[in-house]
């Protein structure tokens, strides 16, 4: 084979690599001219038909064509991957620039945060947190608070009892505790106060058959009704404000005598008179008094020796009044233009 024939060959492979435009089309151009059927590979092996002279330069020609042929197969196959790769980076196209999706970060219920709060400053005066259960003895939440069965005082915290076991009920208030933790320290002197959650069978506008207290107890010799004011004061200033106006009113609880309320100026109106306050410019915030000897008996205490006294707060009426907060359902409607006014702040 001569070297014009070689340039024969290489002008028809040319044409049909011209005509390959696709990559099967590349491939199938690939076999059919480097292939070990192509002439190429023919031309190669009849090198040694020709005159030993031209051998050497035949040979040449004919390696250069195939490095041709591969050099612009690859070229071509290069460019369709490279096309290939733009048109699908086009369509798959990722905007990272969008803003992401904020997802909703939940936060403590103002509930709890006036709770973790009252339970900080009672702390700093000096009561430990003590606990006890939901369902508590009918006897702890009334006998030994001294309301005995027939006692009007009954009806004034309408009570859910468990049909099914007789003896128990929802505790309604957090009192019960008082005598649980007298009998785990008796006779020493002792300082607790117990959150948490009470029922009662009343459900109307401003009552929740769910809600929360905070118990307080101090039991010591010659603790006296001078160390009630003193610390009911002192907390109260520290939850409100030092100027906070306060008042202790005179009431009437079957487990302590005497027995008092302390009333806050009201945050609404400032003493004014208003709704909130139905016009007396105070709010109760908590009953308190001497612990009743009864009471101090029940928890193993000799009345003649030691004393004491207990008080007992509504958690959301203290919220209420922290955070300005007008309507008590507020609290337990779980409307997310009210919670996400309390998200980011500490109580
Ligand atoms: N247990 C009373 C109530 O629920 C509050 C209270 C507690 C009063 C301790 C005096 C002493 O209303």
């Amino acid at each position: 084979m001569a070297g014009s024939s070689v340039e024969e060959l290489r002008e028809s492979a040319l044409a049909a690599l011209a005509a390959a435009t696709d990559l099967e089309g590349i491939q199938a151009a690939r076999t059919a001219w480097l292939g070990r059927k192509g002439p190429i590979v023919d031309a190669l092996r009849s090198i040694k038909d020709v005159a030993p002279e031209e051998r050497r330069s035949l040979g040449l020609a004919l390696n250069q064509l195939r490095d041709e042929i591969e050099a612009t197969l690859g070229e071509r196959e290069r460019r369709l991957e490279e096309e290939a790769m733009s048109l699908r980076l086009a369509q798959e196209r990722l905007d990272v620039t969008l803003p992401g999706r904020p997802r909703a970060v939940g936060g403590p219920h103002p509930l709890r945060m006036a709770e973790a709060e009252l339970v900080h400053v009672l702390r700093e005066i000096g009561f430990s947190v003590a606990q006890g259960p939901e369902v508590e003895s009918e006897h702890l939440n009334f006998e030994a608070l001294n309301i005995p069965a027939d006692h009007p005082a009954r009806e004034m915290q309408d009570t859910f009892y468990l049909s099914d076991l007789p003896g128990l009920l929802l505790r309604t208030h957090t009192s019960p505790v008082q005598v649980r933790a007298m009998r785990e320290h008796a006779p020493n002197p002792l300082r607790v106060i117990c959150p948490g959650r009470v029922y009662r069978r009343d459900d109307d506008v401003t009552h929740s058959p769910v809600f929360h207290q905070i118990e307080g107890l101090a039991v010591g010799e010659g603790i006296g009704m001078h160390h009630l004011k003193a610390t009911l004061y002192e907390f109260a200033r520290r939850l409100f404000g030092a100027d906070v106006r306060l008042r202790l009113r005179p009431s009437y609880f079957p487990f302590t005598e005497p027995s008092a309320e302390l009333d806050v100026g009201c945050p609404f109106c400032g003493g004014k008179g208003c709704r909130v306050c139905k016009g007396t410019g105070f709010i109760e915030v908590l009953g308190s008094g001497m612990v009743h000897p009864h009471v101090l008996r029940e928890g193993g205490y000799d009345p003649a020796r030691c004393t004491g006294f207990a008080f007992g707060l509504g958690i959301e009426r203290t919220a209420m009044l922290h955070y300005g907060i007008d309507d008590v359902r507020l609290l337990y409607t779980s409307d997310l233009r009210f919670l996400s006014q309390f998200q980011g702040s500490e109580a």
